[in-house]
């Protein structure tokens, strides 16, 4: 092994930035220059170029940002009104929303949703205002930074809404996946009066409870104690009610979330099925013959779309939560009642959809059992070693060949420019996001056993997908190894052979 020197404080101008578990820089000098280290060691966003092959939208959305003429507060109102009016006409004309009546549809389907998230957005500051004005408490950071974001016409995150639609279209223009099935369902609940009343109702409520935590700082007790459940997974993340340990906090999930992307949520998670569609080439269109497991899968919300689009997909949904499992599976209930009347699709109710209540880090599976395993916004709730033996973990349940797909957060080095900003989502009671904006996926998945392929960005989102490999190679003794909780790691045996490559389109 050559000499190794470690760097203490680098003075290239480039920051290194660590994560709970990052070593520390070091350089060999005879096959490394100090630049390399530095970068090596640097943002993961870069070094994933290094690791995993590029989607085109790893380019789209790199240095994607509002034109200062819609962004900036010193232009006046009707000038910027006149550049938003013009971008949109633009962006219509490219989508062809002139021309094609499902573009239209598309089109005018999401600008009404992301405008009805909009609104209840502002619902739920003003009465988190009220209330603080009601109990004398001072105007809180996250409002504050709320209101200013409205003042400013909420321009970042319509832009970021209509790229990331942009995005959504081009891929359902390219058959990767269908239109969403609530846009095209006759009769859907969401377009309800009462439904809507009921779960604005919700959101509003808890918004204005969830912002007057964050204003004194404090997180509740979580509600519930059990062996059962680690020490870090009982916070009540994001300030929201009850944490993840009740009906009430599962059944406002999503529409706080979808609220606070402005709508673009359920895009983002679609983007889970890119990778997956290369994987399918080759295998029935609707799924029938592949297992597919999702890890931590909340409210089941990305599975409807999963389902939609591989009706006869043999699906597990695993969670630690038994009330956001409960919630998974109503939804997995009305998506088959919906979509799928009086067929038999098998599982737990007829939908084809099984439930298992198993930490990400301890899966009670076989080893090699699922062709698919997919995760989505879990790694950036998980303690950087927990992170380790969950990726393990689902190696192990994934058969030679098998897929791994994990979403979550942008990091740094993904869109440098808003790298400044980052971290500070961590100040929604996320103790563990400071870490994992900086934690080095290519090398933990290889870790893993895993080998690296494709990277894909989706606005605040980006998708890693990785391969387990048809012949394992013997695993040096790693973190991953040493921690794993279960699993015999027996031999592998040949799998069928890998569908062909996700293709890697050039950026327009
Ligand atoms: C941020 S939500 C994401 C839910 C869903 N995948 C989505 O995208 O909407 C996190 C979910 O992960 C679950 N979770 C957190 N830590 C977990 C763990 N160690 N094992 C299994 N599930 C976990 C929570 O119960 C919650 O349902």
């Amino acid at each position: 092994m050559p000499a190794a020197a470690t760097i203490a404080a680098p003075n290239s101008g480039r920051a290194v930035l660590g994560g709970g578990v990052a070593d520390p820089v070091v350089v060999t000098p005879d096959t490394e220059t100090f630049e390399d280290a530095v970068f090596r060691h640097s943002k993961p966003g870069l070094l994933d170029r290094q690791n995993f092959k590029q989607h085109w939208s790893v380019d789209f959305w790199k240095d994607f940002s509002v034109p200062p003429s819609i962004s900036d507060p010193s232009t006046p109102i009707p000038s910027r009104l006149q550049a938003i009016l013009q971008t949109l006409t633009e962006a219509a004309r490219n989508m062809g929303v002139f021309s094609s009546s499902k573009a239209a549809a598309y089109w005018g389907y999401h600008i009404t949703r992301s405008s009805f998230f909009a609104l209840q957005g502002i619902a739920g500051v003003l009465a988190a205002r009220a209330a603080s004005s009601v109990t004398g408490a001072e105007s809180n950071e996250v409002g504050i930074r709320m209101e200013s974001m409205i003042r400013a016409g909420l321009t970042g995150p319509i832009a970021e809404a209509l790229a990331m639609y942009y995005q959504d279209f081009k891929n359902i223009e390219e058959d990767v996946y269908k239109l969403p099935w609530d846009m095209t369902t006759r009769g859907h609940r969401q377009w309800s009066p009462f439904w809507i009343a009921r779960r604005s109702a919700q959101f509003v409520t808890e918004a204005a409870a969830t912002l007057a935590r964050r204003n004194g700082g404090k997180p509740d007790d979580v509600w519930l104690k059990s062996h059962m459940y680690p020490d870090y997974y009982l916070n009540t993340f994001h300030y929201q009610t009850d944490g993840w340990l009740s009906e009430r906090s599962a059944s406002v999930y999503e529409v706080s979330t979808e609220t606070l992307f402005l709508g673009r949520q359920d895009a983002m998670q679609r983007q889970t099925l890119v990778p997956l569609r290369a994987f399918m080439a080759g295998r029935p269109r609707d799924g029938a013959g592949t297992r597919m497991l999702e890890v931590a899968t909340g409210t089941g919300r990305f599975a409807t779309f999963l389902k939609d689009n591989y009706p006869r997909m043999d699906v597990t949904l695993a969670d630690l939560s038994p009330y956001y499992l409960q919630e998974a599976r109503k939804n997995m209930r009305y998506w088959a009642d919906m979509r799928a009347p009086g067929q038999a699709l098998g599982g737990a109710d007829g939908t084809g959809v099984s439930y298992l209540q198993a930490p990400a880090e301890a899966i009670s599976q076989p080893d090699n059992s699922y062709d698919v395993v997919v995760c989505v916004y879990l790694f950036h709730e998980l303690p950087p070693e927990v992170r380790r033996v969950a990726a393990a973990e689902m190696a192990r349940v994934l058969r030679p060949g098998g897929l791994l797909v994990v979403t979550d957060s942008i990091q740094l080095g993904d869109r440098e420019r808003l790298d400044a900003n980052l971290a500070r989502f961590g100040d929604f009671n996320e103790p563990y996001y400071a870490s994992y904006i900086s934690e080095d996926f290519g090398k933990l998945f290889k870790e893993a056993g895993l080998e690296c392929d494709t990277k894909l960005l989706a606005s605040s989102s980006k998708v890693l997908s990785s391969r387990k490999p048809l012949q394992q190679p013997k695993p040096a003794a790693t973190q991953a190894d040493t921690a794993q909780p279960q699993g015999s790691h027996s031999p592998q045996t040949a799998g069928e052979e890998c569908a062909e490559e996700i293709c890697v389109v050039p950026a327009s």
